[in-house]
């Protein structure tokens, strides 16, 4: 089923953790990356982890023997995923989905904003071929155009699709799900609203009903 993944991107910890039990009822997961775990270290995998499944949004890119550092350090903070960047290369990839383990990797197949159309798009199905033969266990694809969800969703079989860019960067998430999207992401549109309950419910029942 369809899932809504919370993006936790405040910047105090006890915020955070407030948000993620009010919220948890209605959540497949949640993400977190740099605003979050600098502000609160990365202890904060641990808090999170008891909560709901963490996955870790650290867009590595790297060489492989750093993307391998940075991997092991998520998995021994119990994160479920960690997302890597596939620009970098088939090497690096390997290296994170070799030091996963049992944790999941993502990889960046095109991004919402439109600053992915600069350079990236021309990219993303070498990106999502290369992620799927390498055995990474899913892709990030922009809910801001769903047309680009379903090319990739061609492309990747059955490999889980993470949709960003619902609410605050103009994606819907019923249309992101019904292009092939497995789960959506978002972030400002729950933890800016003033009653973060109300909005993730909303979004979960979009996804349900
Ligand atoms: P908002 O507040 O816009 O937050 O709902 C979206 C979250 O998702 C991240 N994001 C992306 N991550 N590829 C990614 O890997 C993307 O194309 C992308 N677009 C947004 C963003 O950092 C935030 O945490």
């Amino acid at each position: 089923m369809a899932g809504l993944i919370l993006a936790l991107d405040v910047t105090d910890r006890e915020k955070a953790i407030n948000i993620a039990n009010e919220v948890a009822d209605y959540l497949h997961a949640i993400k977190i990356g740099w605003p979050l775990v600098m502000a609160a270290g990365m202890d904060i995998i641990d808090s999170l982890s008891q909560i709901k499944p963490i996955i870790c949004d650290f867009k590595v890119a790297d060489i492989p023997n750093t993307t391998k550092l940075i991997v092991r350090e998520a998995r021994n903070h119990g994160a479920m995923g960690i997302i890597v960047h596939g620009f970098v290369g088939r090497d690096s990839i390997k290296a994170a989905v070799d030091e996963a383990g049992k944790m999941k990797v993502y990889v960046v197949a095109e991004m919402s904003h439109p600053g992915a159309l600069d350079f990236m798009q021309k990219h993303t199905d070498d990106i999502v071929l290369m992620a799927k033969e390498v055995g990474a266990a899913g892709l990030i694809a922009p809910a801001t155009r769903p047309e680009r969800i379903t090319h990739i969703r061609s492309l990747a079989g059955d490999m889980e699709i993470l949709a960003p860019g619902v609410g605050a960067q103009g994606g819907s998430a019923k249309e992101a799900i019904e292009a092939g999207a497995t789960h959506i992401i978002v972030g400002r549109r729950i933890y800016e609203a003033n009653e973060p309950a109300k909005a993730a419910k909303a979004l979960y029942d979009e996804l349900t009903l």
